[in-house]
């Protein structure tokens, strides 16, 4: 019986194997991934364009986070479970931000939570009430307006330097790991390089210590997907073919056929 991944045991993997991290909203998602062995299950506020259907993570509310990480964690994962606090539940004032953080410990029942941005401030704070922190910086989507974009960060010396220091003062701050999205890999690198605690890339090349992809992305389900992924499966064709079987069976009158009827 495979121990649950807890956050030491996780962070104790930075220089001896690379890190498998997803995202996953639902129970029967989480399961599978479980199954499979992944290290690390981010209920993402990606939830907010792959699950309901918004252009941005904006307008994720905590209750929704909190409804979904709760059904990732009644899969009973022995992965890591970190949701991510959604936009204006900690870019306010420090007192609520630790009454959100604390609602997806005791209502949804994550291990930990994920802050987008160099917030060293609410790191300190939620890590001192004993809450874990996933750092997430580079391209960080609830910035999206202030970014102008989904772009790739990073890319000029001053920016690189800048992503350093920042990943410096939240490791400094008590994260027990960070997310580096869209950023050049050899960028990536060097923070990696820079810091003990773990990072995991996407969009930021193979030099990171883990990946995370989001886990509709990975499955061929999303319509388009950015460059960095790559599509393992293609689920969006195997549920219209498997859709498609069953309207033509239901139109032909094929089904329900006697194995799938009750007698009398
Ligand atoms: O919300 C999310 O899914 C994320 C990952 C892309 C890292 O933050």
């Amino acid at each position: 019986m495979a121990r649950r991944v807890t956050v030491p045991s996780f962070v104790a993997q930075k220089g001896n194997r690379r890190l498998v991290c997803l995202t996953a909203y639902d129970v029967l998602t989480a399961g599978i991934l479980d199954e499979a062995g992944v290290d690390l299950i981010l209920v993402g506020d990606s939830l907010g364009n792959v699950v309901l259907g918004h252009e941005t993570t904006l307008p994720v509310t905590l209750e929704q986070m909190i409804s979904h990480a709760g059904a990732v964690m009644r899969a009973k994962p022995k992965a890591l479970v970190i949701a991510d606090m959604p936009f204006l539940t900690f870019q306010v004032n420090p007192e609520d931000t630790l009454r959100n953080a604390g609602r997806l410990i005791q209502e949804a029942g994550v291990d930990g939570v994920k802050i987008e941005g160099p917030r060293s401030e609410h790191v300190r704070m939620l890590v001192q009430a004993g809450i874990p922190v996933m750092g997430h910086i580079g391209l960080t989507p609830q910035s999206v307006l202030e970014l102008g974009g989904f772009r790739v960060q990073g890319r000029t010396p001053e920016a690189a330097e800048a992503l350093l220091e920042e990943a410096k003062a939240l490791e400094r701050a008590g994260c027990f790991s960070l997310v580096l999205e869209s950023v050049p890999a050899p960028v990536a690198e060097r923070v990696t390089r820079a810091i003990s605690i773990p990072t995991i890339g996407i969009g930021a090349g193979r030099g990171c210590d883990g990946q995370i992809l989001v886990i509709t992305d990975l499955l061929g389900m999303s319509p388009t997907t950015p460059r960095f992924v790559r599509r393992y499966a293609d689920v969006r064709q195997v549920i219209h073919d498997a859709v498609g079987r069953y309207a033509e069976d239901v139109r032909a009158d094929r089904f329900p056929g006697p194995d799938e009827t009750y007698p009398e």
